[in-house]
């Protein structure tokens, strides 16, 4: 693809935006990490608490993420050498490429897991579904190809390029995962002894609430939304000026906070219908559901599109954090773009193997290895780059955008394609952009150092 800006791909429609930037959030942070999470965090408070972060933190830095992609046209690196080349602050920029490619490391090996229980789950002996998936994620000759087809999906996509590839891919999944979504539901809330599960996740109970339960909620509402690693940068810069950030901004919150709280009315209602735990925690959803899957009627049905949603999900998150990377090496070296997404993907799927052998496969990377008060490859990989460099990058974009490029530059950016952006509007969003959010992002970040030393 050519360098020139004239020439860079552009989404072909608002709409395809909308369902690419909504395909990036809405991934196995919203079916499977938001349901364990609200579970271990106490159920329905949790949920308020997070849709509150959703609003007040994400919301107005989503929209300076998508301001400075726009503005400059380019991946990460790029966008912040167009306002301030050869400074430390390129090294943020760094930081989000390499983000990209840590994350889609280790979460290419859990979208295996999920690609493979579309077939094994079904096989599992209802009432073992634990020591059925402990074995299946332990064994190399299992999990290592799984995730070898995830990237092999994820890098076809990229390759063909952003409105061949992505917008196109998306158009066509998001639909049917909403729909799968809502067959779920259907079936889990008509199941005798559902209501317990819709009162544990709709009627809050604020006396479960303490600093680790709002943390929890600001660090999910924060890695649902993929923001902080420069995926929305990358995604804003495909748009034309015409676009109105703010509208598509917002579609894409809704949609992922939509997706997220379907997922729970999906799990819970089913979870409690067949007296399980609800925080069963990160196994939640491959260990406890094919149980529960198993002991229903339809259940291997349910089962094998639950878990088709769950891969299809995952996928359009796998391809934006590619995409990340491989819009670096296309905006700034000579590479092409199918050269920069089979690198990247090979050197990627590599990077995966050892948190692949970490759940049982190497005795070496599952137990031996420690670090940060992290056991095992994966959950290390986890802490430093879904966690602690995550909110790093968002503190750190968010003062950029704000305090270094500028509020009033970033307001003008966003006023183009939305005349309605003025007065109390633009007064609101500087008060966050610039103050509301790195304070709350830093609290997020120290919390989590503090939480595990
Ligand atoms: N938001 C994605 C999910 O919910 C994960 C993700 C994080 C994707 C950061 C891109 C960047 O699964």
């Amino acid at each position: 693809m050519a360098t020139a800006t004239a020439d860079r791909e552009q989404w072909g429609s608002r709409i395809g935006f909308v369902l690419a930037a909504a395909g990036s959030a809405i991934g196995l942070g919203n079916i499977w990490r938001f349901p364990y999470i609200t579970g271990e965090n106490g159920g329905a408070a949790f949920v308020v608490l997070y849709l509150l972060c959703i609003a007040f933190i994400c919301l107005p830095y989503l929209f300076a993420e998508l301001a400075l992609g726009r503005n400059s046209q380019k991946n990460p690196v790029g966008a912040i050498a167009a306002i301030k080349a050869r400074t430390p602050w390129m090294l943020v920029g760094a930081l989000c490429v390499l983000t990209g490619v840590f994350i889609l490391s280790y979460y290419g090996v859990v979208a295996g897991w999920a690609f493979g229980y579309i077939f094994k789950g079904l096989v599992a002996p209802a009432t073992d579904a634990g020591t059925y998936f402990a074995s299946f994620i332990a064994d190399p000759w299992t999990v290592i190809p799984l995730m070898g087809f995830f990237m092999l999906f994820t890098i076809s996509i990229v390759a063909s390029g952003v409105e061949q590839g992505i917008e196109r891919a998306s158009k066509v999944l998001m639909p049917i995962l909403l729909v799968l979504i809502l067959v779920v539901i259907f079936r889990s809330v008509t199941l005798p002894g559902a209501g317990a599960g819709l009162e544990f996740y709709l009627n809050p109970d604020f006396s479960k609430v303490d600093g680790g339960v709002v943390l929890a909620a600001l660090g999910q509402a924060f890695f649902s939304l993929s923001l902080g690693m420069g995926a929305m940068i990358t995604y804003g810069s495909y748009l034309p000026k015409s676009e109105n950030l703010l509208v598509s901004g917002g579609y894409v919150a809704l949609f992922d906070t939509a997706i997220a709280l379907l997922a729970g009315l999906m799990i819970f209602p089913a979870v409690f219908a067949m007296g399980q735990n609800p925080s069963e925690g990160p196994a939640l959803v491959f260990v406890i559901l094919p149980e529960v899957f198993g002991a229903m009627p339809l259940g291997s049905f349910v089962g094998a599109v639950f878990f088709t949603l769950l891969s299809i999900a995952a996928l359009t998150s796998t391809v934006s954090l590619l995409e990340v990377v491989v819009s670096y090496f296309v905006d700034e070296t000579s590479w092409s773009r199918k050269k920069s997404a089979w690198l990247v993907g090979g050197f990627t799927f590599l990077v995966g193997v050892p948190s692949a052998l970490s759940q049982g496969g190497s005795d070496f990377f599952t137990n031996q290895l420690q670090l940060f008060g992290q056991t095992g490859f994966l959950n290390i990989m986890d802490y430093i780059w879904g966690n602690v460099s995550l909110a790093l990058g968002a503190l750190l974009l968010s003062i950029f955008v704000s305090w270094v490029w500028g509020a009033d530059a970033a307001v003008r950016e966003l006023q183009q394609g939305a005349d309605g952006f003025t007065g109390m509007a633009v007064a609101v969003w500087r008060f966050f952009v610039k103050y509301v959010c790195p304070l709350f992002i830093a609290a997020i970040l120290v919390g989590k150092v503090l939480g595990t030393i």
